[in-house]
């Protein structure tokens, strides 16, 4: 057979039976008794009997709908472009070109991104740093609210909730007071897919909100929703996300959706009960993020060590694969896809790594001044430098380890010595090369 190197790599891995402790939340097992079966046979194009993702309504507005009353929201629209494109049409709906926006500090780089694209200003909202957990923790109502008096014209606040680690915010409270000022809150829930089918309503006061089924549902890569809880309509939803998605949404992973949905309602409810139980219990018996240091998703599971990586790597010798480290922390998600015998292999492995308090694992610098603005900078003519010789200058890229692909340095901020600092402490390469802005970015502020 012709040189097969990336299907040869991929099913030689799958046969090797990994434990997968990271996305997709299907785990490479087909749902029980609702199987996505020949994919190619309902692999369409828009037709009368297959609907059109962005005109709306039909079998595909119909099994939208029935995702909206899942998770308790008004309309609901399918993404094929993952939370990535949920991210982006969001906020395109709840600002408008030059509008200064409230930014969680925490949001993934697609929100980074948005700012460019619709050239937006940021405010960054900070979090407190749980030292005995070393993440950041929620964000707190009467910050946003102090924030809100400083910057009354700012209309819009885009968050992350659940986090990479597990960490919630108070949606229904950040939601309130966004509601009194006359705002809109997004909520970035690319990692809490999964939490209604644990009853716990989590998004669903959010203005506009998205999730990653294939994140933390046993759902095929990429495939995400995109939710409003009455404010902005289903057409707008469309709108929005055709301007970021393909005109060819997958009709696969569109029906992927639909399975997912009923299988969650009928039995992933339970199993996903099961998981929390088995991860309550793991949490007990290994040093790990509980719900002491902050409110947690039940399921996720951060491990804590001394030596983020090498405990990763100690599991991956065990064939266990994490979903990522850093220099103070293993995160792993489990899911309703995890049987027992998944769970009994995974603590047989968690007891053979170095596990332990990260009680020096450093906070992230406060955001650096931004010198212009995303856009500005996203776009100037760049120049390569190595980033430890990088101080001084404006950045023209993010700078986000990935994962949790949390930007460090963003563009249009000053590179200062003691971001550089932060990201050698926690083992980034400062070798790498980054783009920088010229000096004099042309209309800077
Ligand atoms: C918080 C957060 N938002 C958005 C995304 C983007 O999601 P997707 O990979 O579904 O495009 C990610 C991806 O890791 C994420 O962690």
């Amino acid at each position: 057979m012709e040189n097969l190197p990336l299907y040869t790599a991929l099913t030689e891995f799958a046969a090797a039976r990994p434990l997968r402790m990271h996305m997709p939340g299907h785990k490479g097992k087909p749902l029980p008794g609702y199987p996505l079966t020949a994919p190619y046979a309902i692999d369409f194009t828009e037709l009368p009997p297959t609907g059109n993702l962005f005109d709306g309504g039909g079998a595909i507005g119909e099994a939208e709908a029935l995702w909206a009353e899942a998770f308790h929201m008004d309309s609901c629209l399918f993404l094929t472009g993952g939370s990535t494109q949920g991210v982006l049409s969001a906020l395109t709906l709840a600002c408008r070109p030059g509008d200064p926006i409230l930014l969680d500090r925490c949001c993934h780089r697609s929100a980074f991104n948005g700012l460019a694209l619709l050239d937006l200003h940021p405010v960054f909202v900070e979090r407190p740093w749980v030292e005995a957990g070393g993440v950041t923790g929620p964000i707190f109502p009467h910050v946003l609210k102090t924030m809100l008096k400083t910057h009354p014209s700012i209309k819009t606040l885009c968050i992350t909730s659940p986090t990479y680690y597990g960490v919630l915010s108070d949606i229904p409270a950040l939601a309130q007071i966004m509601e009194e000022h006359g705002g809109v809150l997004v909520v970035d829930g690319a990692h809490g897919a999964h939490l209604p089918f644990l009853g716990l309503d989590h998004l669903s006061a959010a203005h506009l909100a998205v999730v990653s089924a294939h994140k933390t549902l046993p759902a095929p890569g990429q495939s995400a929703l995109l939710l409003s809880n009455g404010r902005f309509s289903q057409e707008q939803l469309r709108w929005a996300a055709s301007l970021y998605g393909s005109s060819s949404p997958s009709y696969p992973m569109m029906a992927a959706l639909d399975l997912c949905r009923a299988y969650m309602l009928e039995q992933g409810g339970d199993a996903y009960r099961q998981t929390a139980e088995e991860v309550a219990a793991l949490r007990r018996d290994f040093p790990a993020l509980t719900p002491s240091h902050a409110p947690l998703d039940p399921t996720r599971l951060t491990l804590l060590s001394p030596h983020g990586f090498q405990a990763q790597e100690g599991l991956e010798r065990q064939n266990i694969w994490p979903e990522m480290a850093d220099g103070g922390h293993v995160v792993l998600i489990p899911t309703c896809a995890d049987s027992q015998e998944d769970f009994l292999r995974l603590q047989q492995a968690l007891e053979r790594v170095e596990l332990g308090p990260c009680p020096h694992y450093p906070p992230p610098p406060p955001m650096s001044p931004q010198v212009c603005s995303p856009r500005q900078a996203l776009f100037a003519p760049a120049e390569p430098l190595p980033l430890d010789r990088a101080a001084g200058r404006i950045a023209a890229q993010q700078v986000a380890p990935y994962p949790p692909g949390i930007p460090v340095i963003a563009p249009g901020q000053a590179i200062e010595k003691k971001t550089i600092a932060y990201l050698e402490q926690i083992g980034y390469n400062t070798r790498q090369v980054i783009s920088v802005a010229p000096l004099c970015v042309e209309g800077s502020r």
